[in-house]
């Protein structure tokens, strides 16, 4: 959790700027309240307005079904998310750029509005005539290519489910997925560039199919053109299967509760769960927090950096952008390839208007210094966004001046896996910014910071953030385990939807979000449980106990702290400590690294056995620990394992 500085508590809000303010959608905090008084009124007549922006196919009958905490939205309702997000704009959008891509050698493809739903049609026949029904599962593990959201609206028109999982995660997790989900087909790619290196992604999506009875079949994209071990009768290439396809698809009617897409995330067990979200209501917040935040308009150029893996990519690179008929930029590989400035240099090109980023590139950008930056022109940029972390104050001034030439307003936009959609943001051309708050729910969102008794904090108390109102996006269950849905997220203060974040409320009824409560982690945006990381340590066959905490880090926000006590026959080595950073790599992805392990001979633990992570935290932060240890089952533990760090290998 973000070390809090009262002072910022102080800061007096920065007003949007003015030549902004008079051109935006909203354009002033009465017109905000305004908005936001009439949907905390009347809810669910707030989003049958907003519900008209969607092409329905039948209109829904009744707008919500609520009995704590199963939502059903737009009751009776038809629609095709594919069709929304392409058929209908193509009357008076055909010719407009949907997708400029840029692969990481520079070669570039762009797609127009026709052009994307011809591709999205062709191969939603593919996937019909490999036998592809609605609800089926499609798992998803490919690089950042055209292929992947074509892959995604393609599930979407047929009605099959789409499960990406991050090109990062490694065999054993894709493996993990891919049961949960039973999917049916997987997508991949021969490869992936990062780089300039070649990232054998089929290599490691045949290893996880090794133990995926429910697979029939894998389409591979041909990306990068090395050989490949290839199965006959399962292995099936993409251009060979699109050749052949007619480039007409209808696109029929499915119910507003039809499952969209599973995406799996850590919490706060060692299983990953698998978020569901369904159509209507995911892609009308989409859409409609799109065009509200990033202030968005017919002739912007909209980049989201984020890999479409993760929901930011799902939510703001695809659907939200499409249902509005965005042109979105989208870049294959890595910032600093070939150099440093390459972001700086696709915005010049691109002339980027809207670039929606993480607090961790942010830093990361900060660090390398303005030599990168100031030989381009980015006055195209009229709008800069921030997701996934909390922002320090000091990296969002920078981003300000540095990116945003000082004209460009920032939206810090707090939201989840599970929620689906923004939750709390400012409204760029009316909220007044405080640099690293993300300020105000958005009209329709009920946020509260509260104790776990689920009483209001006062200002500058710190507390659990909730919500307390179901609202279109949200997740509707974990896919196989509605009772974990239920403990997990309804249950701990009964009937509002707890976050797992701890915030902070201001004298201006402004929200701090401070970071997680529960034993996520996040690095470099990335979610990760520090339980799923103890698992992958011991199942190591040298390892008797581990424990994970997070420590601040400077440019990814949180860094991975391991303490390991080995088991008997084994000894603390540099061999050893790279080969458990290794056996963590393929055990969940090379994101789950962790930065620093440690060899201890006992844990922190409380008389009932669980470990402190506390303590441990305190130790992996400072060296050293304050506070209460009355708890503790052996007080020295705590002076060897801080006497350990960095010392403890022969
Ligand atoms: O802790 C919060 C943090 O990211 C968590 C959600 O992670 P994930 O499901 O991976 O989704 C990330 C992209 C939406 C939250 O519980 N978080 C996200 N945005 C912010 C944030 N923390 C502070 N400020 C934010 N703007």
């Amino acid at each position: 959790m973000q070390e809090f500085d009262p002072h910022v508590l102080d800061e007096k809000p920065i007003p949007p700027p003015a030549d902004f303010a008079k051109k935006a959608r909203i354009g002033s905090m009465e017109e905000y309240e305004e908005m936001y008084a009439a949907a905390a009124a009347d809810p669910q007549a707030f989003w049958a307005e907003e519900a008209k922006n969607i092409d329905w196919f039948e209109q829904p009958t009744k707008v919500l079904d609520w009995k704590v905490p199963h939502a059903k939205w737009f009751v009776g309702g038809k629609l095709n998310v594919s069709h929304n997000c392409l058929d209908r704009h193509l009357e008076k959008n055909e010719n407009k750029p949907a997708l400029l891509w840029e692969a990481e050698d520079g070669a570039t493809l762009q797609l127009t509005y026709a052009e994307l739903h011809e591709r999205v049609c062709q191969f939603a026949n593919v996937l019909l005539s490999l036998g592809v029904k609605p609800t089926d599962c499609v798992a998803i593990y490919m690089p950042m290519i055209p292929e992947l959201p074509i892959a995604m609206l393609a599930c979407a028109r047929v009605g099959a489910v789409h499960s990406i999982v991050f090109g990062g995660f490694s065999a054993v997790a894709l493996a993990d997925r891919i049961a949960d989900a039973k999917s049916k087909i997987l997508i991949t790619a021969d490869g992936g560039f990062r780089r300039g290196k070649v990232v054998a992604l089929k290599d490691t999506a045949d290893a996880a199919l090794e133990k995926c009875p429910t697979i029939q079949k894998s389409i591979v994209v041909k990306r990068t053109g090395e050989k490949v071990a290839w199965k006959d009768g399962r292995d099936l290439w993409w251009h060979e299967l699109v050749e052949k396809s007619p480039k007409d698809c209808p696109a029929p009617a499915f119910d507003s509760e039809h499952p969209l897409f599973i995406l799996y995330t850590s919490g706060t067990t060692g299983k990953p769960k698998g978020v569901l979200h369904t159509s209507a209501g995911y892609l009308l917040q989409t859409q409609w927090s799109t065009r509200l935040v990033f202030d968005l308009r017919d002739d912007d150029v909209y980049w989201c950096t984020a890999d479409i893996g993760w929901v930011t990519g799902h939510s703001y690179m695809v659907y939200g952008p499409l249902a509005n008929a965005a042109s979105i930029v989208m870049y294959e590989g890595a910032p600093d390839f070939p150099r440093k400035d390459r972001f700086w240099d696709i915005i010049e090109r691109y002339k980027v208007s809207i670039f929606y980023s993480s607090a961790t590139a942010v830093r990361a950008f900060m660090a390398w210094g303005m030599e990168w930056i100031d030989p381009h022109d980015l006055s195209s940029l009229r709008l800069l966004g921030t997701v996934g972390e909390p922002i320090n104050p000091a990296a969002w001034k920078w981003y300000s001046e540095a990116i945003g030439k000082g004209k460009c307003p920032i939206v810090d936009t707090w939201w989840q896996t599970e929620t689906g959609s923004i939750m709390i943001s400012p409204l760029p051309g009316a909220t007044p910014t405080k640099p690293g708050c993300a300020t105000k729910p958005l009209p329709g969102v009920a946020a509260r910071v509260v104790t776990m008794q689920g009483e209001s904090v006062k200002p500058g108390e710190t507390g659990y953030l909730i919500l307390e109102r179901p609202w279109p996006s949200m997740l509707r269950t974990i896919y196989g385990d509605d009772e974990r849905f239920q403990r997990d997220y309804w249950s701990r203060i009964p009937g509002v939807y707890f976050t797992g974040d701890a915030a902070q409320i201001d004298k201006d009824g402004y929200i701090w979000v401070l970071g997680r409560v529960d034993d996520v982690i996040k690095v470099a945006g990335h979610r990760l449980s520090s339980m799923e990381i103890e698992s992958a340590l011991v199942s190591h066959p040298a390892v008797a106990e581990a424990a994970v905490v997070a420590r601040p880090d400077d440019i990814k926000g949180e860094a991975i702290v391991t303490f390991v006590i080995l088991r008997s026959g084994h000894k603390p080595s540099k061999e050893l400590r790279a080969a458990l950073s290794d056996h963590i790599a393929t055990t969940i992805g090379t994101i789950a690294r962790p930065a620093e392990i440690h060899f201890a001979d006992l844990l922190p633990k409380t008389r009932s056995g669980k470990i402190m992570r506390r303590l441990l935290r305190e130790v992996a932060q400072k060296g050293a620990i304050s506070g209460d240890t009355t708890t503790l089952e052996d007080l020295s533990v705590i002076d060897r394992l801080a006497k350990a760090k960095g010392i403890d290998e022969e």
